[in-house]
């Protein structure tokens, strides 16, 4: 069987950055709630021309750059923060990049799920004709309402995948675990630019469909825990990953917990998403990217994936580390230390300002990145290479 899985990967991220420690003084909160009890330190904020589109293209060309666009016929791009209701981000990606009319392009959507969704698809696609590779972009900026208790899990990221046969970084194992049950725990509203949550039922509901998606991976052939390296849980804020292997211990009687086994999967797991905040879609692989670039010594060891989305759809998968992971090093630290950190007035202001759709508007130019969103005219976003 043809061996399948994460080719290359690469993460992208806003131009600005909130020091959590700062919103806390604002907010009359002991930090310690926000680094220890949230396991957080920082959240990044788009600028005024920046959003999905940017963020996934500066991380797809990355990609691009290193693997070229051959066999390259899918651009599946994965996004619960759609900027519109018919047409997908990735067909403004597919422009920015410059890419072949050849390109099939759609935009998938279940909460932070999606990129998981969308890395599914793709294998299947690469089953069916192994010479090709899909782009995979899951890209997300989290936006809750100012001064709510889902304020300091906010946050804004990008990564983007190529999905191949012979993958240098990560085999994706043939067996999942799946659950799917209709929960009202997160949600947005068409005509709201933030989410809606009740903050304990979502997390009842990520463990309960840990639980179920881990039972189900284990009832279509997937491998036993101790055959699992590490674990890497979508991680809408740190602490969740923590909660999220307590309970996998308690559900397998194992002793999964500090030092134990996936104990990287919590600490380098965690390096990126501390700075970058919830990344929605992006989550789950910004943490497999944490472990990828800080941990040596991962070819041939088995990791496992859970991936949630609210309202919620989950899916425990495992991959297998391939060669390839041996040369890759974190240089995406140095993109989180150069964001531009803000003032709290700073980002109240940002996070108050929703464009409307029917007004022609030029944005201010503020992102470093290679592409900005520079505005509406007639209706429609207008975006353009820096
Ligand atoms: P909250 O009510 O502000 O916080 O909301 P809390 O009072 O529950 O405290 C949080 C933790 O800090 C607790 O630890 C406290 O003990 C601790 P825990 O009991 O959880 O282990 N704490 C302290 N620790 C140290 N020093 C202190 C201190 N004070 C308190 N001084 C909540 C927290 C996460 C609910 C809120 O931020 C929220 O609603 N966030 C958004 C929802 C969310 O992230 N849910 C997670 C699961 S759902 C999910 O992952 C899907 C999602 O990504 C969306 C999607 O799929 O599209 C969100």
């Amino acid at each position: 069987m043809t061996s399948i899985g994460i080719h290359d990967l690469e993460l992208a991220t806003a131009h600005h950055v909130l020091d959590l420690g700062v919103l806390a003084e604002y907010a009359g909160v002991d930090p310690a709630k926000y680094r220890i009890g949230l396991g957080q330190d920082e959240f990044s904020v788009p600028a005024a021309d920046e959003d999905i589109v940017t963020m996934g293209a500066t991380a797809a060309q990355a990609v691009l750059e290193r693997t070229g666009i051959e066999g390259v016929r899918t651009l599946l791009f994965a996004t619960e923060s759609g900027i519109d209701h018919s047409k997908a981000a990735g067909v403004y990606v597919h422009q920015l990049l410059g890419l072949p009319p050849q390109v099939r392009v759609a935009e998938i959507k279940q909460a932070c799920y999606g990129g998981t969704a969308a890395i599914q698809a793709a294998v299947g696609i690469v089953l069916r004709n192994p010479g090709e590779r899909v782009l995979v972009i899951a890209s997300d900026v989290a936006r809750y309402a100012l001064d709510s208790p889902g304020e300091p899990t906010q946050g804004a990221g990008a990564i983007a995948m190529i999905i191949g046969a012979d993958p240098a970084l990560l085999e994706i194992e043939p067996a999942s675990g799946l659950f799917t049950d209709d929960v009202d725990d997160f949600w947005r509203p068409n005509d709201s630019s933030t989410a809606i949550v009740d903050g304990a039922l979502s997390i009842k509901a990520y463990l309960d469909a840990m639980a179920g998606a881990w039972d189900d991976l284990a009832a279509h052939g997937g491998p036993a825990i101790t055959e699992i390296d590490r674990l890497v849980y979508h991680q809408p804020y740190t602490k969740m990953a923590r909660k999220a292997q307590a309970r996998l211990s308690t559900h397998l009687s194992a002793e999964l917990g500090e030092g134990g086994l996936g104990d990287s999967g919590l600490a380098e797991g965690a390096i990126y998403n501390r700075r970058i905040g919830n990344a929605y879609t992006a989550s789950v692989y910004a943490g497999l990217a944490a472990i990828l670039d800080h941990e040596q010594g991962l070819p041939g060891k088995r990791i496992g994936l859970f991936s949630y989305g609210s309202g919620s759809v989950s899916e425990f998968l495992t991959g297998v580390v391939q060669a390839g992971a041996a040369e890759r090093s974190d240089h995406f630290t140095s993109v989180l230390d150069a964001r531009v950190p803000l003032t709290v007035a700073e980002y109240r202001e940002l996070h108050a300002t929703v464009l409307p759709s029917n007004v022609d508007v030029e944005t201010a130019r503020v992102t470093q990145a290679p592409f900005r969103f520079a505005g509406i005219k007639g209706g429609a976003r207008r975006y353009e290479r820096r």
